[in-house]
């Protein structure tokens, strides 16, 4: 493990469950991911067996378990952009990349996260390509979006 795990690992208390979700988000920011071997070390730290800590883990989408694709698309699933349809912007991207979110496609190319609000509530459903922002996001503007960004990627 990094020195810079290990030192997030230091800014907690060992011990304490109610510490493991930020735990985990601190590390998959640093890391990119939750490797098992991390999981096995948090759950050594909080007092978890590494089942529970998958377990907990899994039941939220933003945690990641293998490296993530080149293209992360985050989808905003908060109330707002739940109540403007992103429901059926998720499901147009789980059809057309196959992909359940926290997956990343067998070529590495993309990945895909579902999070709860990105602060831009009025103008949903919200969507972001790695950094990048798309406003009132429509499921049929799903299938050019992922062909555009497969150009851009392979051509690159
Ligand atoms: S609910 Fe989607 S940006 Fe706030």
């Amino acid at each position: 493990m990094s020195a810079e795990i290990e030192s997030i690992m230091k800014k907690y208390r060992p011990g304490r469950r109610e510490d493991l979700i930020p735990l985990l988000q601190e590390i998959q920011d640093e890391n990119g991911y939750l490797s098992e071997d991390i999981i096995v070390k948090a759950g050594n730290f909080i007092g978890l067996s590494t089942t529970k800590i998958y377990g907990l883990a899994t039941f939220y989408d933003q945690f990641r378990f293998l490296p993530a694709g080149r293209i992360i698309i985050r989808i905003c699933n908060g109330t707002s952009c739940f109540l403007n349809g992103s429901q059926n912007v998720i499901s147009k991207i789980r059809e057309e990349t196959g992909l359940a979110p926290g997956q990343t496609s067998r070529d590495g190319l993309f990945s895909y996260e579902i999070v709860t609000c990105m602060g831009g509530c009025t103008r949903g459903p919200l969507l972001t390509v790695n950094d990048d922002y798309q406003l009132n996001v429509k499921p049929g503007q799903i299938p050019d979006l992922l062909r555009k960004l497969r150009y851009i990627a392979e051509n690159d």
